[in-house]
């Protein structure tokens, strides 16, 4: 694979998809090709998972229900969107990818990181983000700009103690290989975001010419 896979985390409400489009457009100025992406979703068949992921429904989910959703979405995404991408040598910006399931079914919901790494190395093989945007703010911030979008999806309905396990996690893992990660404020402005990316660009850009 030849090209360049970044992926973008952080809690609700930490400005992820503005900035992705915004990188997006920077990087197209430049002349590269860039293919936007989500997860869950990302093809019309993962976007169906995502339905039932997010749904609030009266029958609760079991955890492991929960991850298998997830990896299950990525496998179909990875097959018909990310390794066809990269391997046409285009740079991928994916909104979320497996760090959040580390943050959100890892520390959220306390499932076990081996287990979650077992279905990493069986849908992903040896492939894993060359850069991670993680765009990290208090939890109570985010949980106030995610209730002001309206009706809230099954996660964003719980509760405090869970995004802060989710934060955690995605700090702890940062801090664990700093040469992936790269941890953006985004309780700052939004133009404050943008400068930072900006900062990031000619590094991306040596990266993408190789
Ligand atoms: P968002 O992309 O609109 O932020 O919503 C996706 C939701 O799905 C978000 O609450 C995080 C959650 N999620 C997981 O729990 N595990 C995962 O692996 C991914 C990719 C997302």
């Amino acid at each position: 694979m030849s090209g360049l896979f970044i992926t973008l985390e952080g809690p609700e409400g930490a400005g992820k998809s503005t900035n992705r489009d915004y990188l997006a457009t920077r990087l197209r100025e430049q002349g590269i090709d860039v293919l936007l992406t989500r997860e869950p979703g990302g093809t019309p068949l993962a976007e169906r998972v995502r339905e039932l992921l997010l749904a609030p429904s009266e029958e609760p989910m079991a955890a492991d229900t929960e991850l298998l959703l997830v990896f299950a979405a990525r496998a179909q995404h990875l097959a018909q969107v990310i390794c066809p991408a990269l391997a046409r040598g285009a740079v991928v910006l994916c909104d979320r990818f497996t760090d959040a399931t580390y943050a959100y079914q890892g520390g959220g919901r306390g499932l076990s990181e081996v287990r979650i790494e077992v279905l990493e190395n069986f849908v992903q093989d040896t492939l894993r983000p060359d850069l991670t945007l993680v765009f990290d703010l208090p939890v109570e911030v985010g949980l106030a700009r995610a209730a002001a979008r309206g009706r809230l999806d099954r996660f964003e309905q719980e509760g405090q103690s869970f995004f802060e396990a989710v934060r955690q996690t995605y700090l702890r893992r940062a801090a664990l290989q700093p040469q992936r990660y790269y941890i953006l404020d985004a309780a700052q402005s939004l133009a404050g975001v943008q400068q930072a990316l900006d900062n990031l660009l000619p590094q991306l850009l040596e990266r993408v010419r190789g």
